[in-house]
C-alpha cells in the first residue's frame, strides 16, 4: 500500500481529483449562492415596495392624531388607519403583519402608533398597543428605514416563524419622516424552498466528488501508463534485457523518451555484441592453445561444435539458439587450462588426484567465463557438459531434464567426437560404426536416448 501512495499514478491521480473537486466545489458554491441570493434580494425589493407603497397610502395627518397610549386604539383616526392597513394586508396574502412605529426620546427604543391587527395579537398574549415601547436595537434594518425603504438582510425566526421584513419611512408633507411602517412577511415557504436548493447543492457537490474521483482514476491512469511502462523497460534493461523494446504510443514528450530510450538500449545492445565478438575471438585462441598442449585433440572443439548444431537444428530450435550453441560448443573444454600438460598427455592411467582435477574442468571453463559471458546458459552448458543422464555425472550429479538441453547435445557430441579422433589415452579411434553402437550402448545411462536417437540418424542420413 505504502508503495503505492508513493507511485506517480498515485500523486497524479491526487492531483487530478483534488483539481476536480476544487472546481466542483467552487462552482457548486457559486450556483448556490447566486440562485439563493438572486432569489432573496428579488423577496427583498417586492418587501421594500409593499412597504413604500403602504407608506405612501398612510395618511400622515390622522396618524399623528393617535394618542400614544392604550386607549388610543379606540380613536376614529387610529380605526381610519388600521383600517387601511388591514385592506393592504388583504391586497397582499404573503404579509402577515403590518404597523407603523416612531421614535422616543431614547435612542433605539421605539413605540407603536398603529398596529395591524392588536387583536388576533392579543390572542396570542402579545398585544401592542398606541405607546408601546419597542427595542429596534436589534434590528438594524428597522433603524434605516427612517431614511429609506429597505428589508432584512436575513430571515429572522422567532416565536412567530421564519420572518422577514420590510421599512419605510412616513414623511409628512414637508418631506420630514415621522414614522416608519414595517411589513413582516412569513417566509417558510421561500426559507424552505431555499433549504431544498441547499440540499440539493449538496447532492450535486456530493455526485461531484464521486465523479471526480472516478474520473481522476481514469485520466491519471492514461496518463501514467506510458511512465509505467517506461519504468519497466528501464528495469528491464538494467537487468540486461537489452533486446526489451518499450512500446511507443503517441507523439508527446513521454513518447519521445520511450524511443531515445529504444534507440539508447539498440546501442548498448550492438556494443555489447561487438565487445562479446572480441572476448569470444580471445577466448577462441586460448581454447586453440589447449588444443596445441595435446596435440591429438586439435581441430576438436569445432568438430564437436558442428555436430552439435546439426542435432540443435534438427531438434527444431531456431539460428539465435543455434549460434549460441556453436560459440559454446567451441569453447566448453576452456577450463582444460587449468590442467597441467602433464596430466592432459598422460598416456598411463590418471590417479584419483589426477581424475579429480581432470574433473574440474568443467567448473574452472565456467569460472573463466563468467566474467565475459552474461548469457546465464552459455555457462550452464559448460559447467554441465559431463553431467551424465542418469544423475551419476559431475558436478552437480543433475540427471535427465535438470541437464540443460543444449549441454545433453554438447555431451552427445562430444563423446562421439573423442571416441572418433586419437586421444592420449587411446591412440587408435574408433570406426564410426563403432562410435555409433557406444552411444547406443549408454543411451538411457550416459545419454539423453533422444539426442542419440537424432545424432545417429543425422550420421546414418550422411552416409547414405
Ligand atoms: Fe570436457
Amino acid at each position: 500500500m505504502a508503495a503505492f501512495w508513493d507511485s506517480f499514478q498515485a500523486k497524479v491521480t491526487a492531483a487530478l481529483i483534488c483539481a476536480m473537486l476544487l472546481v466542483v466545489g467552487i462552482s457548486d458554491l457559486i450556483i448556490h449562492q447566486f440562485s439563493l441570493n438572486a432569489q432573496f434580494q428579488q423577496l427583498r425589493e417586492e418587501l421594500k415596495v409593499v412597504a413604500r407603497t403602504a407608506a405612501v397610502a398612510i395618511d400622515v395627518d390622522a396618524l399623528m392624531q393617535v394618542p400614544l397610549r392604550k386607549d388610543g386604539a379606540l380613536t376614529p383616526s387610529y380605526l381610519s388607519i388600521s383600517d387601511k392597513i388591514n385592506r393592504i394586508r388583504k391586497d397582499n396574502p404573503g404579509i402577515a403583519y403590518v404597523y407603523v412605529l416612531t421614535k422616543t426620546d431614547r435612542p433605539g427604543i421605539w413605540q407603536f402608533i398603529v398596529d395591524a391587527d392588536p387583536v388576533q395579537k392579543r390572542n396570542m398574549g402579545i398585544t401592542s398597543y398606541p405607546g408601546d415601547k419597542y427595542d429596534t436595537t436589534r434590528f438594524p434594518e428597522m433603524l434605516r428605514g427612517w431614511d429609506s425603504a429597505t428589508a432584512d438582510k436575513k430571515f429572522g425566526r422567532d416565536e412567530w416563524g421564519v420572518m422577514i421584513s420590510g421599512y419605510a419611512p412616513i414623511r409628512d408633507k414637508s418631506g420630514k419622516t415621522v414614522a416608519v411602517l414595517g411589513v413582516d412577511m412569513l417566509a417558510a415557504d421561500v426559507y424552505a424552498t431555499q433549504m431544498a436548493v441547499h440540499g440539493r447543492a449538496i447532492l450535486i457537490l456530493f455526485l461531484g466528488i464521486i465523479l471526480s474521483i472516478m474520473l481522476g482514476m481514469l485520466l491519471s491512469r492514461r496518463i501514467t501508463e506510458p511512465v509505467e511502462s517506461l519504468t519497466e523497460g528501464i528495469r528491464r534493461v538494467s537487468r540486461g534485457e537489452l533486446t526489451y523494446k518499450v512500446k511507443v504510443r503517441g507523439r508527446d514528450e513521454i513518447a519521445e523518451l520511450a524511443m531515445d530510450f529504444n534507440k539508447m538500449a539498440q546501442e548498448l545492445l550492438d556494443a555489447r555484441k561487438k565487445s562479446s565478438e572480441y572476448f569470444y575471438g580471445v577466448i577462441q585462441s586460448m581454447v586453440r592453445i589447449v588444443e596445441a598442449k595435446d596435440p591429438y585433440t586439435g581441430g576438436h572443439s569445432e568438430r564437436v561444435a558442428e555436430y552439435a548444431v546439426k542435432i540443435a537444428r534438427r531438434m527444431g530450435f531456431q539460428p539465435d539458439d543455434l549460434e549460441m550453441l556453436r560459440q559454446v560448443a567451441v569453447l566448453h573444454d576452456i577450463g582444460k587450462l587449468g590442467i597441467q600438460d602433464a596430466i592432459l598427455n598422460k598416456s598411463d592411467k590418471l590417479t584419483q588426484e589426477e581424475w579429480d582435477l581432470m574433473r574440474s574442468h568443467s567448473v574452472t571453463g565456467e569460472d573463466i567465463l563468467k566474467p565475459v559471458l552474461l548469457d546465464v546458459q552459455m555457462l550452464a552448458i559448460v559447467r554441465g557438459h559431463h553431467e551424465r543422464y542418469d544423475g551419476s555425472g559431475y558436478p552437480d550429479g543433475l540427471s535427465k531434464d535438470e541437464i540443460n538441453i543444449f549441454a545433453q547435445i554438447l555431451t552427445v557430441a562430444d563423446s562421439y567426437d573423442a571416441m572418433t579422433s586419437s586421444r592420449a589415452y587411446r591412440k587408435v579411434s574408433l570406426r564410426p560404426e563403432d562410435a555409433v553402437a557406444e552411444l547406443h550402448k549408454h543411451k538411457g545411462s550416459q545419454f539423453s536416448p533422444r539426442v542419440v536417437d537424432i545424432f545417429c540418424k543425422i550420421l546414418q542420413e550422411e552416409n547414405n
